[in-house]
Protein backbone atom coordinates (compact mmCIF):
# COMPACT_ATOMS: atom_id res chain seq x y z
CA UNK A 1 0.00 0.00 0.00
CA UNK A 2 2.66 2.34 0.76
CA UNK A 3 4.22 2.20 -2.42
CA UNK A 4 1.11 2.29 -4.13
CA UNK A 5 -0.44 5.26 -2.72
CA UNK A 6 2.83 7.37 -3.24
CA UNK A 7 2.43 11.02 -1.96
CA UNK A 8 2.64 11.99 -5.67
CA UNK A 9 -0.11 9.69 -6.47
CA UNK A 10 -3.01 13.20 -5.83
CA UNK A 11 -6.23 13.69 -6.97
CA UNK A 12 -7.82 10.08 -5.43
CA UNK A 13 -10.37 12.54 -3.35
CA UNK A 14 -14.19 12.55 -4.65
CA UNK A 15 -15.86 15.86 -4.55
CA UNK A 16 -18.34 16.16 -1.91
CA UNK A 17 -22.01 16.16 -3.21
CA UNK A 18 -24.36 18.78 -2.20
CA UNK A 19 -26.70 18.01 0.61
CA UNK A 20 -24.46 15.67 2.52
CA UNK A 21 -24.46 16.93 6.18
CA UNK A 22 -20.79 16.90 8.13
CA UNK A 23 -20.89 15.26 11.05
CA UNK A 24 -17.67 15.72 12.41
CA UNK A 25 -14.56 17.83 10.24
CA UNK A 26 -11.04 17.24 10.63
CA UNK A 27 -9.04 19.77 9.95
CA UNK A 28 -4.99 19.88 9.26
CA UNK A 29 -4.96 17.63 12.18
CA UNK A 30 -1.29 15.94 13.34
CA UNK A 31 -0.30 14.18 16.17
CA UNK A 32 3.60 13.99 16.72
CA UNK A 33 4.29 11.01 20.09
CA UNK A 34 7.90 11.59 20.41
CA UNK A 35 9.98 15.38 19.73
CA UNK A 36 11.01 15.41 16.47
CA UNK A 37 9.83 12.07 15.62
CA UNK A 38 7.62 10.79 12.61
CA UNK A 39 4.01 12.08 12.99
CA UNK A 40 1.39 9.25 13.40
CA UNK A 41 -1.02 11.75 12.20
CA UNK A 42 -0.08 13.75 9.52
CA UNK A 43 -1.72 16.88 8.18
CA UNK A 44 -5.31 14.82 8.00
CA UNK A 45 -8.04 16.55 6.59
CA UNK A 46 -11.58 14.59 6.36
CA UNK A 47 -14.84 15.26 7.12
CA UNK A 48 -17.65 12.28 8.36
CA UNK A 49 -21.40 13.06 6.93
CA UNK A 50 -24.38 12.05 8.73
CA UNK A 51 -26.87 9.11 7.82
CA UNK A 52 -23.38 7.92 6.33
CA UNK A 53 -20.89 4.90 7.61
CA UNK A 54 -17.39 5.89 6.56
CA UNK A 55 -14.78 2.80 6.40
CA UNK A 56 -11.65 4.11 7.63
CA UNK A 57 -8.77 1.64 6.11
CA UNK A 58 -5.02 1.37 6.53
CA UNK A 59 -2.36 -0.73 7.68
CA UNK A 60 -1.09 -1.45 10.89
CA UNK A 61 0.47 1.59 12.27
CA UNK A 62 -1.19 3.76 9.60
CA UNK A 63 -2.60 6.31 12.10
CA UNK A 64 -6.48 5.17 12.30
CA UNK A 65 -6.72 4.75 16.27
CA UNK A 66 -4.64 7.47 16.60
CA UNK A 67 -6.91 9.87 14.42
CA UNK A 68 -10.17 8.28 16.81
CA UNK A 69 -8.94 8.64 19.56
CA UNK A 70 -8.27 12.32 19.00
CA UNK A 71 -11.85 12.94 17.41
CA UNK A 72 -13.41 11.50 20.55
CA UNK A 73 -11.63 13.61 23.13
CA UNK A 74 -8.84 10.80 24.51
CA UNK A 75 -5.79 12.07 23.32
CA UNK A 76 -5.16 16.07 22.46
CA UNK A 77 -3.91 16.77 19.05
CA UNK A 78 -0.64 17.81 18.40
CA UNK A 79 -1.89 20.66 16.05
CA UNK A 80 -4.82 20.99 13.79
CA UNK A 81 -8.89 20.89 15.09
CA UNK A 82 -11.65 18.46 15.45
CA UNK A 83 -15.21 20.09 14.99
CA UNK A 84 -17.80 17.73 16.25
CA UNK A 85 -21.85 18.84 14.87
CA UNK A 86 -19.40 22.65 14.88
CA UNK A 87 -18.36 22.73 18.68
CA UNK A 88 -14.34 22.09 18.78
CA UNK A 89 -13.64 18.73 20.43
CA UNK A 90 -10.85 20.32 22.59
CA UNK A 91 -13.23 23.06 23.98
CA UNK A 92 -16.46 21.71 23.91
CA UNK A 93 -15.88 17.89 24.89
CA UNK A 94 -18.49 18.08 27.76
CA UNK A 95 -21.26 18.94 25.69
CA UNK A 96 -20.11 16.88 22.63
CA UNK A 97 -19.18 13.48 24.91
CA UNK A 98 -23.33 13.57 25.07
CA UNK A 99 -23.86 12.44 21.95
CA UNK A 100 -20.42 10.59 20.99
CA UNK A 101 -20.24 7.05 21.50
CA UNK A 102 -16.92 4.62 21.39
CA UNK A 103 -16.36 1.15 20.50
CA UNK A 104 -12.46 1.07 21.32
CA UNK A 105 -10.07 -1.47 19.05
CA UNK A 106 -9.72 -3.53 22.37
CA UNK A 107 -12.77 -4.04 24.69
CA UNK A 108 -13.36 -2.24 27.87
CA UNK A 109 -16.14 -4.49 30.10
CA UNK A 110 -16.42 -4.68 33.26
CA UNK A 111 -15.60 -8.22 34.26
CA UNK A 112 -18.43 -8.62 36.45
CA UNK A 113 -21.39 -6.50 35.18
CA UNK A 114 -23.93 -8.73 33.28
CA UNK A 115 -24.71 -7.72 29.53
CA UNK A 116 -27.76 -6.12 30.64
CA UNK A 117 -26.04 -4.18 33.19
CA UNK A 118 -23.38 -2.69 30.79
CA UNK A 119 -26.05 -1.53 28.74
CA UNK A 120 -28.05 -0.01 31.76
CA UNK A 121 -25.28 1.49 32.92
CA UNK A 122 -24.33 3.29 29.93
CA UNK A 123 -27.45 4.51 29.40
CA UNK A 124 -27.33 6.08 32.43
CA UNK A 125 -23.95 7.85 32.12
CA UNK A 126 -25.60 9.39 28.90
CA UNK A 127 -28.52 10.83 30.87
CA UNK A 128 -31.35 8.52 30.51
CA UNK A 129 -33.79 7.90 33.11
CA UNK A 130 -33.86 4.77 34.87
CA UNK A 131 -37.32 3.56 33.15
CA UNK A 132 -35.63 5.07 29.64
CA UNK A 133 -32.52 2.88 29.77
CA UNK A 134 -34.45 -0.44 30.76
CA UNK A 135 -36.52 0.46 27.63
CA UNK A 136 -33.15 1.08 25.25
CA UNK A 137 -31.78 -2.02 27.00
CA UNK A 138 -34.55 -4.40 25.90
CA UNK A 139 -34.40 -2.80 22.39
CA UNK A 140 -30.49 -3.43 22.35
CA UNK A 141 -30.41 -6.99 24.02
CA UNK A 142 -33.51 -7.50 20.99
CA UNK A 143 -31.32 -5.97 18.37
CA UNK A 144 -27.83 -7.78 19.04
CA UNK A 145 -29.16 -11.03 19.56
CA UNK A 146 -27.61 -10.66 23.07
CA UNK A 147 -30.70 -11.50 24.89
CA UNK A 148 -30.42 -14.81 25.54
CA UNK A 149 -26.88 -13.76 27.50
CA UNK A 150 -28.68 -10.65 29.49
CA UNK A 151 -28.04 -12.14 33.00
CA UNK A 152 -24.29 -13.15 31.63
CA UNK A 153 -21.30 -11.54 33.42
CA UNK A 154 -18.75 -10.11 30.53
CA UNK A 155 -16.00 -12.00 31.98
CA UNK A 156 -17.73 -15.14 30.85
CA UNK A 157 -18.55 -13.91 27.26
CA UNK A 158 -16.82 -15.42 24.39
CA UNK A 159 -14.46 -12.68 22.40
CA UNK A 160 -17.15 -12.38 19.62
CA UNK A 161 -19.75 -11.84 22.06
CA UNK A 162 -17.48 -8.77 24.13
CA UNK A 163 -17.00 -7.14 20.65
CA UNK A 164 -20.52 -7.77 19.80
CA UNK A 165 -21.56 -5.88 23.19
CA UNK A 166 -19.00 -3.45 22.95
CA UNK A 167 -20.51 -2.18 19.67
CA UNK A 168 -23.67 -2.19 21.39
CA UNK A 169 -22.40 -0.03 23.61
CA UNK A 170 -21.45 2.84 21.03
CA UNK A 171 -25.05 3.11 20.18
CA UNK A 172 -26.43 3.59 23.88
CA UNK A 173 -27.97 6.58 24.62
CA UNK A 174 -28.67 7.72 20.95
CA UNK A 175 -25.18 8.52 20.21
CA UNK A 176 -25.54 10.67 17.03
CA UNK A 177 -21.52 10.26 16.44
CA UNK A 178 -20.66 6.96 16.79
CA UNK A 179 -16.53 5.95 16.39
CA UNK A 180 -15.97 2.16 15.93
CA UNK A 181 -12.58 1.17 15.71
CA UNK A 182 -12.11 -1.95 14.22
CA UNK A 183 -15.57 -3.38 15.22
CA UNK A 184 -15.15 -6.89 13.80
CA UNK A 185 -11.82 -7.96 14.69
CA UNK A 186 -11.43 -11.15 16.15
CA UNK A 187 -14.87 -11.95 15.23
CA UNK A 188 -16.24 -14.75 13.74
CA UNK A 189 -17.90 -14.77 9.93
CA UNK A 190 -21.45 -15.09 11.32
CA UNK A 191 -21.41 -12.55 14.27
CA UNK A 192 -19.37 -10.40 12.01
CA UNK A 193 -22.73 -10.38 9.62
CA UNK A 194 -24.27 -9.53 12.65
CA UNK A 195 -22.85 -6.91 13.44
CA UNK A 196 -22.51 -5.68 10.28
CA UNK A 197 -26.24 -5.63 10.33
CA UNK A 198 -26.61 -3.82 13.28
CA UNK A 199 -25.05 -0.74 11.53
CA UNK A 200 -27.24 -0.72 8.75
CA UNK A 201 -29.86 -0.55 11.11
CA UNK A 202 -28.47 2.35 13.39
CA UNK A 203 -27.29 4.24 10.79
CA UNK A 204 -29.57 6.58 9.78
CA UNK A 205 -29.39 9.94 11.86
CA UNK A 206 -26.41 8.91 12.45
CA UNK A 207 -22.32 10.11 11.34
CA UNK A 208 -20.63 6.31 12.02
CA UNK A 209 -16.99 6.12 11.19
CA UNK A 210 -15.66 2.63 11.62
CA UNK A 211 -11.78 1.39 10.74
CA UNK A 212 -11.15 -1.55 9.15
CA UNK A 213 -8.50 -3.73 7.56
CA UNK A 214 -10.97 -5.47 5.51
CA UNK A 215 -11.66 -4.16 2.01
CA UNK A 216 -14.84 -6.57 1.77
CA UNK A 217 -16.29 -5.09 4.70
CA UNK A 218 -15.31 -1.25 3.74
CA UNK A 219 -16.80 -2.37 0.15
CA UNK A 220 -20.12 -3.79 2.05
CA UNK A 221 -20.67 -0.90 4.60
CA UNK A 222 -19.30 2.37 3.73
CA UNK A 223 -21.16 5.06 1.88
CA UNK A 224 -17.18 6.51 1.56
CA UNK A 225 -14.19 4.70 2.41
CA UNK A 226 -11.33 7.19 3.35
CA UNK A 227 -7.56 5.81 3.06
CA UNK A 228 -4.85 6.72 5.49
CA UNK A 229 -0.92 5.28 5.55
CA UNK A 230 1.42 6.86 7.25
CA UNK A 231 -0.88 9.36 9.11
CA UNK A 232 -1.69 11.00 5.67
CA UNK A 233 -4.92 10.53 3.89
CA UNK A 234 -4.35 9.60 0.17
CA UNK A 235 -7.86 9.15 -1.20
CA UNK A 236 -11.60 9.01 -0.77
CA UNK A 237 -14.66 8.63 -1.84
CA UNK A 238 -17.89 6.27 -2.58
CA UNK A 239 -16.51 2.17 -2.81
CA UNK A 240 -17.72 3.28 -6.84
CA UNK A 241 -15.21 6.05 -7.20
CA UNK A 242 -12.58 4.43 -5.76
CA UNK A 243 -13.29 1.70 -7.99
CA UNK A 244 -13.34 3.75 -10.37
CA UNK A 245 -9.73 5.38 -9.54
CA UNK A 246 -8.18 1.85 -9.18
CA UNK A 247 -10.27 -1.17 -9.91
CA UNK A 248 -9.56 -3.36 -13.00
CA UNK A 249 -12.24 -5.78 -12.40
CA UNK A 250 -11.89 -9.33 -10.86
CA UNK A 251 -10.28 -11.93 -12.68
CA UNK A 252 -10.96 -15.04 -12.11
CA UNK A 253 -8.71 -17.89 -13.54
CA UNK A 254 -9.79 -21.72 -13.71
CA UNK A 255 -7.08 -24.25 -14.29
CA UNK A 256 -7.72 -27.44 -15.80
CA UNK A 257 -5.42 -29.68 -17.54
CA UNK A 258 -6.50 -30.26 -20.88
CA UNK A 259 -5.15 -33.87 -21.32
CA UNK A 260 -7.04 -35.07 -18.66
CA UNK A 261 -10.48 -33.34 -20.65
CA UNK A 262 -9.37 -35.42 -23.19
CA UNK A 263 -8.42 -38.24 -21.18
CA UNK A 264 -11.89 -38.13 -19.51
CA UNK A 265 -13.67 -37.79 -23.27
CA UNK A 266 -12.00 -41.18 -23.87
CA UNK A 267 -12.11 -42.54 -20.07
CA UNK A 268 -14.64 -44.95 -20.90
CA UNK A 269 -12.60 -46.40 -23.54
CA UNK A 270 -8.85 -46.23 -21.76
CA UNK A 271 -10.52 -46.47 -18.38
CA UNK A 272 -9.06 -42.80 -17.43
CA UNK A 273 -11.25 -40.95 -14.46
CA UNK A 274 -11.36 -37.21 -14.64
CA UNK A 275 -9.14 -35.27 -12.34
CA UNK A 276 -11.20 -32.48 -9.92
CA UNK A 277 -10.92 -29.14 -11.42
CA UNK A 278 -8.61 -27.15 -9.59
CA UNK A 279 -9.17 -23.33 -9.03
CA UNK A 280 -6.81 -21.02 -10.30
CA UNK A 281 -5.10 -17.62 -8.42
CA UNK A 282 -8.48 -14.49 -8.08
CA UNK A 283 -6.13 -11.00 -9.49
N1 LIG B 1 1.01 6.24 22.82
C1 LIG B 1 1.88 6.20 21.81
N2 LIG B 1 3.17 6.58 21.99
C2 LIG B 1 4.04 6.59 20.94
N3 LIG B 1 3.73 6.21 19.70
C3 LIG B 1 2.46 5.81 19.47
C4 LIG B 1 1.47 5.78 20.52
N4 LIG B 1 0.30 5.37 19.98
C5 LIG B 1 0.54 5.14 18.67
N5 LIG B 1 1.83 5.39 18.36
C6 LIG B 1 2.44 5.28 17.02
O1 LIG B 1 1.64 5.99 16.10
C7 LIG B 1 1.55 5.30 14.88
C8 LIG B 1 0.09 5.07 14.52
O2 LIG B 1 -0.46 4.13 15.46
P1 LIG B 1 -1.99 3.77 15.50
O3 LIG B 1 -2.22 2.90 16.68
O4 LIG B 1 -2.79 5.01 15.40
O5 LIG B 1 -2.16 2.95 14.13
P2 LIG B 1 -3.40 2.09 13.61
O6 LIG B 1 -3.66 2.54 12.21
O7 LIG B 1 -4.52 2.17 14.56
O8 LIG B 1 -2.78 0.63 13.58
P3 LIG B 1 -3.50 -0.80 13.84
O9 LIG B 1 -4.20 -1.15 12.54
O10 LIG B 1 -2.37 -1.71 14.13
O11 LIG B 1 -4.44 -0.65 14.99
C9 LIG B 1 2.36 4.03 15.02
O12 LIG B 1 3.63 4.23 14.46
C10 LIG B 1 2.45 3.85 16.52
O13 LIG B 1 3.64 3.20 16.87
MG1 LIG C 1 -5.56 0.81 15.66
Amino acid sequence: MHSFFHPKAMGFFERELPGLVPGVCVKNLVKIFEPYGRPAVDRLNITFYENQITAFLGPNGAGKTTTLSIVTGLLPPTSGTVLIGGKDVETSLDAIRQSLGLCPQHNILFHHLTVAEHILFYAQLKGKSWGEAQLEMEAVLEDTGLHHRRNEEAQHLSGGMQRKLSVAIAFVGDAKVVVLDEPTSGVDPYSRRSIWDLLLKYRPGRTIIMSTHHMDEADLLGDRIAIISQGRLYCSGTPLFLKKCFGTGFYLTLVRRTKTIQSHRVGCKVGVCPERPSLGTIT
